[in-house]
């Protein structure tokens, strides 16, 4: 099978790209990745040489160049990972994510369909539903769309996007809505990453408000294994929710990265809360529990050891984020298409 991700050199993308050469390593992957802040090719250095990979530096918003790549790969599949991703930059500069989220996925969807209906999976995210009381039952596959944040109204956007195509043009799409992940390669202005490294720089870790927003939680690989069976077993047309049965508010992660890294809550740092925030995300994924079989397998406490473990066994990687350096590295090396 050939595959063409995009979004690859981030978080969640990077990690799918290991996990599929350590599954099917005869595969082919094609990653399309635009390098923004959020792309770091040091997430991919040890799958550079392989001969079933091969990396093109690119923008999903520009029609042409998404077209012209298809028409040469000719992938078997899509998998859209690529976007604008964190809510609080939405927030400061919604622009960027209406044209990558909303036309980006637009232009894969018309280069899909009109290279012969490829197969496309859209990863997307437990946002696109609002926000929850304390007693309303999670999300699942038939809750309206509420999205608060610029960052899930323009994911759900694209999410109306694919389920159009699939309906007016039979484009053969599957969607995945997905809760929070943490776990390696998570890019260091998101809650668990930020707060890893900024203990281990010995500095305060900046919570929201209260700290009583509840966050879903699944261990990255486990996102990676449920998009991996949705390709090869999920049923075309159908959206599956992911989420890793793992409630818990941003005081109590802080409280137990606090007590894992041995620093004491003086190090919170209590900061003004972000603009319409939203109270609780989670998620039922009995869906495809029963029909292909996922669940999320790592435990919290074990992911969680393990995420700081990597974070200080790596340090150079996120120092180099932290500092702006790992941007001057592709610069030099990696030509735009
Ligand atoms: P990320 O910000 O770490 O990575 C995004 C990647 O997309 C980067 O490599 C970036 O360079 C690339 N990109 C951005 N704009 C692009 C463009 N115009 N053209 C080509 N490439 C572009 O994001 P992530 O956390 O890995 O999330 C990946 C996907 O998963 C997103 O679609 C996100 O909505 C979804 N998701 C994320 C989470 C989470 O907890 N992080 C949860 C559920 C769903
Ligand atoms: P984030 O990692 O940005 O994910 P999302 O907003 O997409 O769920 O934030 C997770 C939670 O942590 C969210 O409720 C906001 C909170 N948070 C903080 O309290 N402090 C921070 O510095 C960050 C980045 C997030």
């Amino acid at each position: 099978m050939k595959i063409l991700v995009t979004g690859g050199a981030g978080f969640i993308g990077s990690n799918f790209i290991h996990y599929m050469f350590e599954k099917y390593s005869n595969y082919q992957i094609v990653n399309l990745d635009k390098l923004t802040y959020a792309g770091n090719l040091e997430n991919l250095k040890d799958v550079e040489e392989n001969p079933n990979y091969k990396f093109v530096r690119g923008d999903i918003a520009d029609p042409e160049l998404v077209n012209n790549l298809i028409e040469e790969e000719k992938p078997d599949a899509i998998v859209n990972f690529a976007a604008e991703s964190h809510v609080d930059r939405s927030i400061l500069e919604p622009d960027a994510f209406i044209n990558t989220n909303v036309v980006g996925t637009h232009n894969l969807l018309k280069a899909a369909f009109g290279n012969g209906k490829i197969r496309f999976h859209h990863v997307s995210t437990d946002e696109v539903f609002g926000s929850l009381g304390p007693n309303d039952p999670a999300f699942n596959e038939s809750t309206p769309y509420d999205p608060h944040s610029p960052y899930s109204a323009s994911k759900a956007a694209s999410d109306h996007l694919v389920r159009a195509y699939f309906h007016t043009f039979n484009l053969p799409v599957t969607i995945s809505n997905c809760s929070n992940n943490y776990g390696p390669y998570m890019f260091p202005e998101k809650l668990f990453p930020l707060f890893i490294t900024n203990l281990i720089e010995g500095k305060k870790v900046p919570l929201y408000g209260d700290g009583r927003n509840v966050r879903d939680w699944l261990h990255v690989r486990d996102h990676c294994r449920a998009i991996a069976l949705i390709i090869h077993k999920g049923k075309i047309g159908e959206t599956y929710c992911v989420g890793g049965a793992c409630e818990k508010t941003n005081k109590e992660i802080t409280y137990k990265i606090l007590e894992l890294m041995g620093k004491g809550e003086e190090m919170i740092e209590k900061v003004a809360d972000r603009l319409g925030h939203d109270r609780r995300y989670a998620i039922d994924f009995r869906k495809i529990k029963i029909e292909l079989g996922w669940e999320p397998e790592t435990i919290f406490e074990d992911g969680l050891k393990n995420m700081i473990e990597w974070y200080k066994n790596n340090e150079i990687w996120w120092r180099k984020i932290k500092s702006g350096e790992y941007q001057e590295y592709y610069e030099k090396n990696y030509a735009r298409r």
